[in-house]
C-alpha cells in the first residue's frame, strides 16, 4: 500500500508503541477509577458500550477481536451480550485488569486474552466476524493510522464488520474540542491529542468501503431524554458525525 512505507515509520511507531506500554503499564490499576467511576463517567460508558453493540450489529455467539483491550470494559459488555471475545493488547497490565473484570463478571471462555502489536497482529486473514478499535486512535498521529487499519481490516471476514471510533477535531463544532485541547497543552502542560478530520478518512480508508455514525452530542445530558435523542439523531449518520463526542467509522466486508 502506498502509504506503508516505512521504514521511517515502522521506527517511529516502535518508539510510540513503548512509550505507551510504559504509560499504560503504570496507568492500568487506576484507568477505570480516573474515567468512568464518577456519575458522568459511568453514564457515558454504559451509552457507549451499547451504542457500540448497536453499531457492530452482530449476533451472539459471533466472534469478535477488541484491539486494544484495555481494561476490558467495551470487551467485558460485548461478551455479556453473547459475543465470543478476544481482548488484545500491548500492555500486559491493563490486560491483567481485564481478565480481573472477565473473572469477576463470570465470562468464562468468551472473553480471552492476547498480547501483542495492533498493527502486527497474529491472527490468519478472515479470522473475526467482527473487530473493534476503541479509545486507540487519538494516541497516534493520522498518518501512522493506515497500517493499524489494514491489518484489523485483514481480520475481518468477508461479511464481518470493523468499527473504529475517533475523537472528532470538529466536535461541537470546534469550540469543544479546541479550547480543551488548549487547556490540555497549555496548562496541563499534556502531549497533544491527535483528532481526526473529516478529509482524512479517504486516505486512512483507501479501498475499504466505510460509513460514519456519530454518538453523543457535547451537552446532551442537559437535555430531557426527548430532546437529547432529537440532538443525537442529528448527527447519527454521515459525515455530520463529527460533530459529536465520538465519530465511529464502520466498514462492512463485502463477501
Ligand atoms: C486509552 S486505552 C483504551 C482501551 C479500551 N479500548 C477502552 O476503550 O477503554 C489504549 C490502549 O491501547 C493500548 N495500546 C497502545 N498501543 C498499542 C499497540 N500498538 N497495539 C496494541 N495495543 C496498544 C494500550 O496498552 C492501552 O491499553
Amino acid at each position: 500500500m502506498a502509504d506503508q512505507k516505512p521504514d521511517v515509520e515502522k521506527g517511529k511507531l516502535s518508539e510510540i508503541e513503548s512509550h505507551y506500554r510504559n504509560l499504560y503499564t503504570k496507568e492500568a490499576v487506576q484507568y477505570d477509577a480516573t474515567r468512568f467511576n464518577h456519575e458522568r463517567g459511568q453514564h457515558f460508558n454504559t451509552k457507549e458500550q451499547q451504542a457500540i453493540h448497536k453499531l457492530l450489529d452482530l449476533p451472539a455467539g459471533n466472534t469478535l477481536l477488541d484491539v486494544p483491550t484495555g481494561t476490558g470494559r467495551i470487551g467485558a459488555y460485548m461478551a455479556e451480550q453473547g459475543l465470543q471475545v478476544t481482548g488484545f493488547d500491548i500492555t500486559r497490565n491493563m490486560m491483567l485488569e481485564a481478565r480481573k473484570l472477565a473473572e469477576s463478571w463470570e465470562l468464562g471462555n468468551k472473553f480471552v486474552f492476547v498480547e501483542g502489536n495492533g498493527r502486527e497482529l497474529p491472527f490468519p486473514t478472515a479470522s473475526f466476524d467482527g473487530v473493534m478499535s476503541i479509545r486507540f486512535f487519538h494516541l497516534l498521529p493520522t498518518p501512522l493510522h493506515r497500517p493499524f487499519v489494514v491489518d484489523m481490516w485483514r481480520v475481518v471476514k468477508p461479511g464481518g464488520t470493523l468499527l473504529i471510533q475517533y475523537d472528532s477535531a470538529l466536535t461541537g463544532g470546534g469550540l469543544i474540542t479546541w479550547p480543551r485541547e488548549a487547556h490540555r497543552r497549555l496548562i496541563k502542560k499534556h502531549k497533544p491529542r491527535y483528532y481526526f478530520w473529516p478529509h482524512q478518512l479517504a486516505s486512512v480508508f483507501e479501498g475499504i468501503p466505510y460509513e460514519v455514525h456519530g454518538f453523543s452530542v457535547p451537552g446532551s445530558r442537559f437535555l430531557s431524554a426527548k430532546g437529547a435523542d432529537f440532538v443525537e439523531n442529528l448527527v447519527a449518520t454521515g459525515v455530520k458525525g463529527f460533530l459529536a463526542n465520538r465519530v465511529f467509522v464502520k466498514a462492512v466486508k463485502p463477501l
